[in-house]
C-alpha cells in the first residue's frame, strides 16, 4: 500500500490530524439522513462522519484517493455505508451536502457558478447545504509559501506558483532510500476573494445564512472562515 498511493500518503502526511471542522458538521448536519462530501480526498471528513454513524456519499476526481479511501474503510468496516457518486444527481434521497476545506478552490469561477446553480437546480434532492472556505480579502505571501512534510518513507514538496488569477501548486514525493523523485505532479488554485463567494452565495441561495469560524460566530469581514448554510 507504501508505494501504491502516494498522492494519498502525501495529502495525509499533512492534513491527517487536523479536525477542527469536524465540531461544526457535527452540530450542523442532520441525524439520519445522509451527507453527500464534495471533493471527499483522503477521506479526513467522510471517515469521521462514517464513524458517528452517517451514511456517506463522496464525490472526488482522483483515483489515487479513492482507491486510498477504498482501502482504508474496508479495514475499519464502514464500507457498507459508504459510496462514491460522479453527481448529486444520482443520490435518490434526501441529503445534506458539504462543500468542506476550500474545495470550491478547485473550481474557476465560472465552474463554481455553474456547480451551485445545478445544486439549486437540484434542491428538492437535499435540506441544508454547508460552503467552507478560507475568507479571503486579498492575497499575501502567505498563499505562496512552499510547504515540506515527510513520513517514515518519504519526503514531499509543494511549492505554489502564481499564475494569473490561479495558483498552481507544484509538487514532489521524494523517496527517502535512494533520494529519488517517485512522484510529481501539479494542480491549480482559483483563490476566490470573499466579495465574489457572496456574490454568488447571494444570487443563488439568498436566504443563506453567514459564519466566520466553526464555533459559528456570525461572519464578518476579519472571520477567518467564510462558511455558507443554506436551508430550504
Ligand atoms: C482540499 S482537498 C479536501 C479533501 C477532504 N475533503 C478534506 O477535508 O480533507 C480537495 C479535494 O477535492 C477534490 N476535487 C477537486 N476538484 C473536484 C471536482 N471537480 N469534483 C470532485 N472532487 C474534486 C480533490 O481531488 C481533493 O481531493
Amino acid at each position: 500500500m507504501q508505494a501504491k498511493f502516494l498522492k494519498s500518503l502525501m495529502y495525509e502526511a499533512q492534513y491527517k490530524d487536523y479536525s477542527p471542522d469536524f465540531v461544526m458538521y457535527d452540530t450542523l448536519l442532520e441525524k439520519n439522513i445522509p451527507v453527500v462530501e464534495f471533493g471527499s480526498g483522503t477521506g479526513r471528513i467522510t471517515l469521521h462522519l462514517l464513524e458517528q454513524g452517517y451514511r456517506v456519499f463522496g464525490i472526488e476526481t482522483d483515483e489515487d484517493y479513492q482507491g486510498f479511501f477504498l482501502n482504508k474503510i474496508k479495514e475499519k468496516g464502514f464500507i457498507d455505508n459508504f459510496c462514491y457518486v460522479t453527481d448529486i444527481t444520482e443520490v435518490v434521497e434526501i441529503c445534506n451536502i458539504i462543500y468542506p476545506f476550500n474545495v470550491l478552490f478547485h473550481l474557476n469561477y465560472q465552474e463554481v457558478e455553474v456547480e451551485l446553480n445545478k445544486l439549486y437546480k437540484f434542491r428538492h434532492c437535499w435540506s441544508k447545504l454547508i460552503i467552507e472556505t478560507d475568507n479571503i480579502q486579498y492575497i499575501n505571501s502567505q498563499s505562496f509559501r512552499s510547504k515540506f512534510n515527510q513520513n517514515q518513507d518519504y519526503f514531499f514538496k509543494e511549492f505554489p506558483r502564481q499564475s494569473k488569477s490561479k495558483i498552481i501548486i507544484y509538487n514532489e514525493v521524494i523517496e527517502k532510500n535512494s533520494l529519488n523523485i517517485v512522484l510529481k505532479f501539479e494542480y491549480s488554485l482559483y483563490l476566490h476573494k470573499a466579495d465574489d463567494l457572496n456574490r454568488i452565495y447571494n444570487q443563488i441561495f439568498p436566504s443563506a445564512k453567514l459564519y466566520g469560524d466553526f464555533n459559528l460566530q456570525f461572519y464578518r469581514k476579519n472571520s477567518p472562515k467564510l462558511i455558507a448554510v443554506c436551508i430550504k
